[in-house]
This record gives C-alpha cells, structure tokens and sequence, in this order.
C-alpha cells in the first residue's frame, strides 16, 4: 500500500492544503472527463476545507457547475437535523456556492436504513460508473480508527459486494448509512484530512502498521487503481 503523508503546522494550513487538493482533483477530472465526481466526508473537520472553498482563489478557479456530489456516509436522520453530514456541507459548501440540488446526490437518512442504502448503491452506479469510480474521496479519522462510518466490529466491515451498507453504531446509539471499502477503494484518489491531538494515537498505529493497525477500519482504505494522501496538522502527526 503505497500513499503520500503531508504533515501541516496548524488547521488552517491543513484546510487550505486540502483545498489544493480539491481544485487539483477537480480540474483533472474535468479537463480528462468534463465532470468532477466527488464524495464528502462528515463531521467537523472538514467545515473549515469547504468554507476555504466557497472563498477564493478556489470559488474562481473550479468549474462548479462540472460538480457532482456524493457522500462517503451519513447518519440516520433527517436532512435538517444538526447531527446531519448533507446539513453541514449545504450550510458550508453548497448553499454559498449556489450548488443546484440536481448537481447533488444525498444518502438519504431520513428514510428506512436499509432501503436508503440499496437506493445510494443505485444511485452511485447511475452517477458513478458501475464501478460507483469517484474522482476523490475525501475521508476524516476517528480516534478509534473509524472512517466513513466503518467503526471497528460492525457489520459494514464484512459488506461482501455492496458498494453502500447500513451500520448500527451502539457508541452513538444511531444508524448510519456508508460507503463500503470496495466503494472507497475504487476512487481514483482518496484524501485524509486528520486534525488534532485526539486522532494522533490512531494515524500513527496506521500509517506505521503498530500493534493492531489492521483492526483499524482505515488501515483497509487504500485505491485499487488510485492514489492516497493523508494531510494531517502537526497535532494529529505528533505519535508519527
Ligand atoms: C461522520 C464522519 C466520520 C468523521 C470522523 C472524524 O459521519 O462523523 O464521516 O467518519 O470523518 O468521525 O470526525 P471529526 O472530523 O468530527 O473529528
């Protein structure tokens, strides 16, 4: 498994680190592929990547209209609930850049888990090819190893040929929906954006294969036929 590490001094630099990444991704795909096919990643870190986005020079320098969204999971609630990832990105990314929701692909987490899931897995192979080969995955880390929503010893870690998968994760008492690891691993270029202190433990035991690494949900992520990069802030790289 080979990837790139890039280590930066602080959040802000990590988000305009992953920024560049983005605009890079995006203008390849669109200058090879005339669209941009991307998954979002949930949570809190990735806020500070997608208001860089709607700021220049990156608001200038994509084509958005040649965007298309996905999401690498959600939870099982309601779009306009505070816990909902499609909330986050709508708030941060979509709604400032006046993304038309037709250019969108939501996991729908107001619907029943299962049938929400197989839905996605539809919608990904109309969208994405097949082979649902996103352009770039971007992904974010938990401090158990978690990502997407592929927590350690839930089912979606064993999806057999599912590309979308319902996980029940009992430490937050909630559902969620989540792209599989052969969903993850068919994109063309997969970007962990790590921050802070709480994560160093778990990026260092993957990204040198300590004690246990393979336990970790993320150690499984790496392309087929891709490429991987971690960015991290000094905080989450000081166990390296
Ligand atoms: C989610 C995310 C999850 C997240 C990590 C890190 O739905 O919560 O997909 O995998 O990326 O838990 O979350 P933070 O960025 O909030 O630390």
């Amino acid at each position: 498994m080979s990837f790139e590490i890039a280590v930066l001094p602080d959040p802000e630099s990590l988000a305009l680190a992953a920024a560049d990444e983005f605009a890079r991704s995006a203008a390849d795909a669109i200058r090879k592929r005339r669209l941009f096919r991307v998954a979002l990643s949930g949570g809190s870190t990735p806020r500070a990547l997608y208001r860089r986005l709607t700021r220049p020079p990156y608001r200038g320098a994509i084509a958005w209209d040649r965007v298309r969204f996905f999401w690498g999971d959600e939870r099982c609630v309601p779009p306009d609930s505070e816990r909902s990832n499609y909330r986050m990105a709508r708030k941060a990314l979509l709604d400032p850049l006046g993304i038309p929701p037709r250019h969108v692909f939501r996991m729908k987490g107001e619907e029943e888990p299962e049938a929400a899931a197989r839905a996605y897995e539809q919608t990904l192979r109309r969208h994405a090819g097949g082979f649902a080969r996103l352009d770039l995955v971007l992904l974010g880390l938990g401090e158990d190893g978690h990502t997407a929503s592929l927590f350690p010893g839930t089912a979606a870690l064993d999806p057999g040929r599912r590309l979308v998968a319902v996980n029940y994760v009992a430490k937050f008492s909630e559902w969620r929906i989540t792209l599989t690891c052969g969903a993850l691993n068919a994109a063309r270029r997969i970007v962990f954006v790590v921050s802070g202190t709480e994560k160093a433990r778990a990026a260092a035991r993957i990204l040198q294969k300590g004690p246990g690494w393979r336990e970790l949900p993320a150690s499984a992520v790496c392309p087929r036929r891709g490429s991987l990069l971690w960015l991290l802030d000094q905080a989450a790289a000081s166990k390296l």
